[in-house]
């Protein structure tokens, strides 16, 4: 017979955790991968600003098939190696960055949360990583310089119809000490996304019948956008309007190798060119001098179909060598997706949605959330593919299956 007593409160306790007892479910400290901070982020966020984030062009093809070819790799892991250390690093423009992803550029961040590109740019800092700020910022060039000053900073450019605000940008980048300008070229007009059109997004949002009835659903939300500064393109002025209406009233389709080339002549730092999609553009772009590329399907949210950048990278690599930086973008939401960016030939690997869902799910605490499990995922799976740093994966480490 097995014998029993009264259960006593230290061991229940000791069960239970008392900490548990009072972290919300839906804490973002809870949250172990980030789709569930994906499911955090779209418990608190009104469903127009999550979709704007999560969505992406057309029939959102290029979106998921980026993220699916990362679940058709394999990988063929060393054993038998010491891996008690591993370093994470990778140099990116010359200069060492602590993990192998970078925060990539969202414009109005401070819609996904109030905190917005501050608290992005700090975490940044925090984890050693370099951080875009977009054209489409909501915390201006200078503001985000001022606040974060310990982060290692890119300005990511949008040619714009506005000639005049091209220079303007340029010199005002300079001026805060921006490392690098990301010129984004994918974008001479604006994608069609569905999921906007159909809930009427207008940025910044607008007070309607609708909105009102969203009020009520996410209090906090409205209660912190109406309570801080307005929504607004920080670094220009816009006249706002739908998502579509702004892209293509600012974006300029006319825009040419001309354009790259006046860039490279007038802008002193490093120029990196976001948004290449095709070998001869990879190609010429090197051929020209610039400093790296981000092969780049915008997320998905621009051309529908177009090419999975992880997919374009051993072709890329195959005609321009292993010199130039060439860094990837699309579909990364875990730290194994970026091991295998790497192991196929990346110089890094941007995230974009990873670091969203964290900051919609829970601000700064959730950004910083994003990127600790995006770090605390690269060093496991460095463990387990028996790799010491990043250098030693070997292209026949990984493989996609069924090629
Ligand atoms: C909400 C949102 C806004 C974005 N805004 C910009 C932008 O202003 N400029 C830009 O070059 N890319 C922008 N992008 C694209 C990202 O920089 C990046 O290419 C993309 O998010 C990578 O895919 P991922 O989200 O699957 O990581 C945006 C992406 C999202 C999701």
């Amino acid at each position: 017979m097995v014998k029993r007593h009264v259960p006593r409160w230290s061991d229940v306790s000791s069960l239970v955790g008392v900490k548990s007892l009072f972290t919300r479910h839906n804490s973002v400290d809870k949250a172990v991968t980030i789709w569930q901070l994906r499911a955090i982020a779209q418990s608190k966020t009104p469903r127009a600003v999550f979709d704007y984030t999560d969505g992406a062009a057309g029939e959102e093809l290029s979106m998921n098939r980026s993220r699916e070819v990362y679940r058709d790799l394999e990988f063929y892991p060393r054993v038998l190696r010491d891996v008690a250390k591993v370093d994470t690093s990778v140099t990116v423009l010359g200069q060492r960055s602590e993990l192998p992803f970078f925060f990539s550029p969202t414009g109005f961040t401070r819609m996904m949360h109030y905190e917005g590109e501050p608290a992005v740019a700090q975490v940044a800092a925090e984890f050693g990583i370099p951080y875009t700020l977009s054209t489409l910022g909501t915390t201006s060039i200078e503001d985000l310089a001022a606040a974060a000053p310990d982060t290692r900073k890119w300005f990511q450019l949008y040619l714009w119809r506005d000639k005049a605000s091209r220079f303007e940008l340029v010199d005002r980048a300079a001026a805060a000490g921006y490392e690098a300008i990301m010129l984004t070229v994918d974008t001479v007009v604006g994608g069609m996304r569905v999921r906007d059109v159909r809930n009427g997004l207008t940025i910044p949002p607008q007070l309607s019948a609708k909105t009102l009835a969203d009020m009520a659903r996410y209090p906090k939300w409205w209660g912190n956008l109406l309570t801080t500064a307005p929504l607004e393109f920080a670094s220009l002025k816009s006249t706002g309007g739908t998502v579509a209406e702004l892209m293509n009233s600012v974006f300029d389709p006319s825009i040419t190798m001309d354009d790259v080339k006046w860039l490279r002549d007038n802008w002193h730092g490093k120029l990196i060119i976001k948004g290449v999609q095709n070998v001869a553009d990879a190609q010429m772009l090197i051929d020209a001098g610039v400093d790296a590329l981000v092969l780049s399907n915008h997320g998905g949210r621009q051309l529908d179909r177009s090419v999975v950048p992880l997919e374009l990278l051993p072709q890329v690599r195959a005609a321009v060598g292993a010199e130039p930086e060439v860094m990837i973008d699309g579909g990364a939401l875990c730290g194994a997706d970026i091991v295998a960016g790497i192991a196929m030939g990346a110089t890094g690997v941007l995230v974009g949605r990873a670091y969203l869902y964290g900051i919609m799910a829970g601000g700064i605490a959730g950004v910083r959330r994003a990127a600790t499990i995006l770090k605390t995922e690269v060093e496991q799976t460095m463990r387990l593919m028996g790799i010491k740093q990043l250098d030693e994966l070997e292209p026949n480490m990984v493989r996609l299956r069924n090629k």
